[in-house]
């Protein structure tokens, strides 16, 4: 039995849909949420500085004694995973190797469409995963920075949102895609706008929920599953906590204190 904590962490509020999918499959652990809400978006950064950010936020959650950490930022684990796993000897777990899975079990054209930031599409992951795995498919890609800001604002059904997904999306639309991987983890949010767009016939694919079997999959493999009784929960975030906290409610349906805390220190 261990009962340390498990780390997540994000730019901002977009990895609270994977938090979401960890505490559902895993209800039991306790979990350490850090959103760098001072420094979002990462999606604009270059490589060197999401890697060096991301080593911050590695080092306050280790000081935290965590067992394990989950990227729940798809800019993070395309950018800088491998340099985390090198660095840090800790169970780390991305979101694109389970976005890619559940893309494969789920298309039947393979004709696949995938969203994300431009350091995501820029880095290729998606892609390169995806066709290594099954060369014959063609995949379509398209980056929609401003979902960031309209998740961080809450803006995630109202007319801003629907004209914005109308205007990064109707280029993939034409594209005849089964499938639509939501490769930033901040996009669920946005998923019943997206998804009334695009239609029925697009399955939308939220890597969230097979990177937390992934997670509960690496604590039984590594003996390091935990507690007996109901997990616990903390939240940091590095600005305003009340912007936040609100999004955290809205998502995670539970009014959780949120505190504030500078990675940049680490
Ligand atoms: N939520 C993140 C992702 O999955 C990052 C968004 C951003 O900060 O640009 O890519």
């Amino acid at each position: 039995m261990d009962t340390r904590p498990i780390g997540i962490f994000d730019s901002g509020v977009g990895g609270l849909t994977v938090a979401k999918q960890v505490i559902k499959a895993i209800p039991n652990e306790d979990t350490i949420y850090f959103g760098d809400t001072a420094r979002v978006p990462y999606g604009t950064k270059s490589k060197e500085t999401v890697t060096e950010f991301s080593r911050q936020i590695m080092r306050f959650l280790i000081s935290k004694n965590v067992k394990a950490v989950v990227i729940a930022c798809n800019t993070v684990s395309s950018n800088s995973y491998h340099e985390l796993r090198a660095e840090f000897d800790i169970p780390i777990i991305e979101v694109v190797g389970p976005g890619v899975e559940s893309c494969l079990e789920i298309t039947k054209t393979n004709r696949v469409g995938i969203i994300g930031t431009s350091a995501t599409i820029a880095s290729g992951a998606y892609e390169k995963r995806l066709k290594a795995a099954r060369p014959g498919i063609r995949v379509f890609q398209k980056p929609c920075p401003l979902f960031v800001s309209l998740a961080e604002e809450g803006f995630t059904e109202n007319d801003i949102a629907k004209l914005t997904v109308k205007t990064y999306l109707t280029e993939l639309k034409e594209k005849n895609i089964d499938s639509l991987i939501l490769g930033c983890t901040h996009y669920p949010m946005l998923k019943k706008t997206i998804g009334e767009f695009m239609g029925e016939s697009v399955k939308i694919v939220d890597p969230a929920v097979e990177t937390a079997h992934k997670m509960k999959d690496c604590l039984r493999e590594n003996n390091m599953t935990g507690n007996e009784t109901e997990g616990k929960h903390i939240f940091y975030c590095s600005d305003d906590c009340g912007q936040f906290n609100l999004i955290c409610k809205a998502n995670l349906g539970i009014d959780y204190p949120v505190h504030k805390e500078s990675a940049e220190k680490y």
